[in-house]
């Protein structure tokens, strides 16, 4: 794979920014016995910013929010949920009608599951229905196809007649004619075998060039570091930490927040050491910080009160303990 351009914060904070999210929160009424009870907050003061040619990972465990997250940004959300906070794209309020309108165009999505694709309509006719010059339609998706090795009559397919892998490739090439300048790939290497993921890598890593952004919404933390220029670490519903790439060199010395040293140490190559205890529960409430119950630095401190982000030797942190 092609060496890693990395970007710092350093560098981006003279960058216009193309998507901003800002004490961002989302949660969902529970009734009981038909009576609003309380909210469970899945999401919680989460923020980002994603720069014009950055990919910025989002890592998080499975139920942790990601794709709720990733719904959020198009406003596709179920309807129960409720969100406050502010988003921007390209500096300004992304409203619920402005998302309407640049959905799939400005920002497109590669949905989580290969089920997203239309059963009903040959995947060459699903590509070209989000290409914007109608007039060279036919053209672009067959580069686009061949560009991700797709075999020659793949047009001409049905969802249900493609490999899950070549399904993935349909999903990314709809990213890719697209004009969008924010792509979100929602986990698009579940379960890949080795050769398989670097591919889906190199294709994904592809969909940044021409200046486009790129959320990549991830559990692997090897695929992450593998083409993200940052790393946002989300525990508990909450961004704990933002990294950037080479924070994760060595045993995690340079990392900031104690989940990130942990989950990096945890790594087969690393310490192999699992972290005692569990993610919490959608919705768990915490007076103090999220991550004290399994936080191997917790002070009585750190029970009652809740750290807020700073920025900590060029990354973000959400720990009160985070050496500068
Ligand atoms: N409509 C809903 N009403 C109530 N809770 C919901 C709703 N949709 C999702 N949730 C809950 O929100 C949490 C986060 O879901 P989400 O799908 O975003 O997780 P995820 O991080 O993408 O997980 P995975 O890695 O498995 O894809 C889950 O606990 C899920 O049960
Ligand atoms: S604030 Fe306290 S409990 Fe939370 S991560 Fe830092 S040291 Fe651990
Ligand atoms: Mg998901």
């Amino acid at each position: 794979m092609e060496k890693l351009k990395k970007i710092p914060f350093s560098e981006t904070k003279e960058m216009k920014s193309l998507l901003e999210v800002k004490d961002f929160s989302l949660s969902f009424p529970q009734y009981k016995k038909g009576f609003r009870e309380s909210y469970i907050e899945v999401i919680k003061d989460f923020e980002l910013t994603i720069h014009p040619g950055e990919i910025v990972a989002v890592v998080g465990s499975s139920g942790s929010g990601k794709s709720l997250l990733a719904d959020s940004l198009l406003g596709i959300l179920p309807e129960n949920a409720e969100i406050k906070g502010k988003i921007y794209f390209e500096g300004v309020a992304l409203t619920a009608k402005r998302q309407q309108q640049i959905r799939g165009k400005e920002i497109s999505l590669i949905p989580q599951s290969v089920m997203a694709l239309d059963p009903l309509m040959k995947t060459g006719q699903q590509v070209q229905s989000s290409i914007q010059n109608k007039k060279e339609k036919k053209r672009i998706q067959k580069e686009a196809f061949q560009k991700l090795g797709l075999p020659k009559d793949t047009h001409k397919k049905y969802p249900f007649e493609l490999s899950g892998g070549m399904a993935r490739r349909v999903l990314i090439a709809t990213a890719m004619v697209s004009e969008a300048k924010l792509i979100i790939a929602d986990e698009p290497t579940p379960g890949l075998d080795e050769q398989a993921l670097e591919e889906t890598l190199t294709h994904i890593k592809q969909l940044s060039e021409n200046d486009r952004g790129m959320m990549f919404i991830t559990h692997d933390i090897h695929a992450a570091l593998k083409i993200a220029d940052r790393i946002a670490v989300f525990y508990g519903g909450e961004t704990v930490e933002i990294a950037n790439n080479e924070d994760f060199l060595g045993k995690g010395e340079n990392l900031r927040h104690p989940y990130t040293k942990a989950l990096w140490r945890a790594l087969p190559e690393n310490d192999f050491k699992a972290l005692k205890g569990n993610q919490p529960e959608a919705g768990e409430v915490f007076p103090g910080c999220v991550f004290e119950p399994r936080c191997p630095i917790a002070t009585d401190f750190c029970k009652k009160n809740k750290p807020k982000s700073a920025m900590v030797n060029n990354g973000i942190v959400r720990c009160f303990y985070a050496e500068s």
